[in-house]
C-alpha cells in the first residue's frame, strides 16, 4: 500500500509536469498555426453522396442496399461504396465530422448544420441531373439555408466549398450521342457553367471553394473490363481537356478573388495511385489497382430468378474500386493521402 503510493505520487507529478507542458507547446503553437474551417458545404454528384439519393428500386444503383456500407459503418447508408467516400476524408482532414446529408437533415439527426451540409446527389452534372437534382439545384437548396440564415455570413467566411464531380455530363452526352467524342464546344459550356457555380458559391459568401478535376474515368471498370488491365487513354485525353479548361478558368477567377479557389486534383492522384499500386508513400497497396470488388455485371440481378450476375470480393481493402466507377473507402484513403498537401490549403489563417 505504501510502496504503491511512493511510486504512485511522483509518477503523477510527472504526468501532470508532462501534460501541463504538452499544453504550453500547443497552445504557443495554436498562435502560428492556421484554423480549420467550421463548416464544410459539400456539392456534386456520387463520388461525394453520402446520403441523398434515395432508396429508389427503379435506379440502377442502390446505395440503401446491401453490400454498401459493408466495411463502414457495417450497414448501407446511401454512400456509393464499400465505406467513406471522399467528403468524409476531407471533413475528417479539416478536423469536422462529415456534414448531414440535405435529405436527411429533417430526420430526426441531431443538430444537422452543426458540420455544415452535403447536397451532392448521385447522378448530378452541373448542367442536367436525369433525376437528381443538378448543380444549380443544390446551389438553390444552399442558398435557401442561408437566406433563412441558417447558415450566418460570419460562418460562411470560415467555412469551406467543396465541389466533386465525376464527369457526370459527358456521360449524359456520350449516352444521348452514343459516342464518346465529346466537343470541345460541349466541355466549354460545362466548365462556364460550373465555373458560374463557383464564383456563386464564394459571392454567397464562402471564401475556401475547392474544385475536383475530373478523376481518369477511362481507368474505371467500365472501361477496363473484363482483363483490368489498360486504362482506355481515350476518355482519360478528354478528362484532361475538361481539367486544362477548369484549371483556367480557377486561375482567372483566383485573380480577381484573391485566391479563394482551390483544385483538387483527383486526375493526378487517382493516376498516382494506379502508377504506385498504392498511395504515395507507400502505406497502402493495391495488387491490381484496376481490377474492381464487384466484378461481373454490377447491381444487375436477373428479374426472375433473383440470381445476381455479379460477385462482391472478400476483402474490399485490397482493391481500389468498389464497382464500375466509384473508389472502395481504402481506394478514397490512398486518394487522399495524395492529396493532403492541397487539403492543407483548406485551412484559414
Ligand atoms: C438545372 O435543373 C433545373 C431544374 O431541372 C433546370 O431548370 C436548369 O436549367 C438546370 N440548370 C442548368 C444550368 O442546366
Ligand atoms: C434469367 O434466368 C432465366 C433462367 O436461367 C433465363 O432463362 C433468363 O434468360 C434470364 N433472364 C435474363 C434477363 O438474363
Amino acid at each position: 500500500m505504501e510502496l504503491a503510493q511512493t511510486i504512485f505520487l511522483p509518477l503523477c507529478l510527472c504526468l501532470m509536469f508532462l501534460i501541463a507542458q504538452q499544453t504550453l507547446l500547443v497552445s504557443a503553437a495554436h498562435k502560428r498555426q492556421k484554423h480549420h474551417p467550421i463548416k464544410l458545404f459539400v456539392f456534386g454528384d456520387s463520388l461525394a453522396d453520402t446520403g441523398n439519393s434515395p432508396n429508389d428500386p427503379n435506379a440502377p444503383i442502390h446505395p440503401w442496399e446491401y453490400p454498401f456500407g459493408i466495411t463502414f459503418p457495417g450497414k448501407p447508408t446511401g454512400r456509393f461504396s464499400d465505406g467513406r467516400v471522399l467528403t468524409d476524408f476531407v471533413a475528417e482532414f479539416i478536423r469536422l465530422k462529415s456534414p448531414t446529408p440535405y435529405r436527411l437533415r429533417t430526420m430526426g439527426v441531431k443538430k444537422p448544420t452543426k458540420y455544415g451540409m452535403n447536397f451532392a446527389h448521385g447522378g448530378t452534372g452541373v448542367l442536367d441531373g436525369y433525376v437528381a437534382p443538378n448543380m444549380t439545384t443544390q446551389i438553390d437548396f444552399f442558398q435557401q439555408l442561408v437566406d433563412e440564415s441558417v447558415f450566418k455570413p460570419k460562418h460562411l467566411r470560415k467555412s469551406v466549398a467543396l465541389i466533386v464531380l465525376a464527369g457526370n455530363d459527358y456521360g449524359f452526352y456520350a449516352a444521348l450521342h452514343h459516342s464518346y467524342e465529346i466537343p470541345q464546344s460541349f466541355m466549354e459550356s460545362v466548365v462556364n457553367q460550373l465555373t458560374m457555380d463557383l464564383k456563386r458559391l464564394y459571392d454567397l459568401g464562402v471564401k475556401r471553394v475547392a474544385v475536383t478535376t475530373l478523376p481518369p474515368m477511362g481507368c474505371s471498370s467500365a472501361f477496363t473490363s473484363p482483363l483490368h488491365k489498360t486504362c482506355n487513354e481515350f476518355v482519360n485525353a478528354e478528362a484532361a481537356v475538361h481539367n486544362l479548361l477548369l484549371q483556367k478558368a480557377v486561375a482567372k477567377l483566383n485573380k480577381e478573388t484573391q485566391n479563394s479557389f482551390i483544385i483538387l486534383d483527383l486526375y493526378a492522384s487517382f493516376r498516382s495511385v494506379f502508377k504506385n499500386k498504392g498511395d504515395r508513400l507507400g502505406s497502402i497497396k493495391f495488387e491490381n489497382p484496376l481490377k474492381p470488388c464487384v466484378l461481373g455485371e454490377p447491381w444487375v440481378v436477373n428479374k426472375t430468378t433473383g440470381v445476381k450476375k455479379y460477385t462482391v470480393c472478400e476483402d474490399p481493402k485490397s482493391t481500389f474500386f468498389w464497382d464500375n466507377a466509384h473508389p472502395t473507402q481504402q481506394g478514397w484513403r490512398a486518394v487522399c493521402l495524395n492529396l493532403q498537401a492541397t487539403l492543407g490549403q483548406l485551412y484559414y489563417f
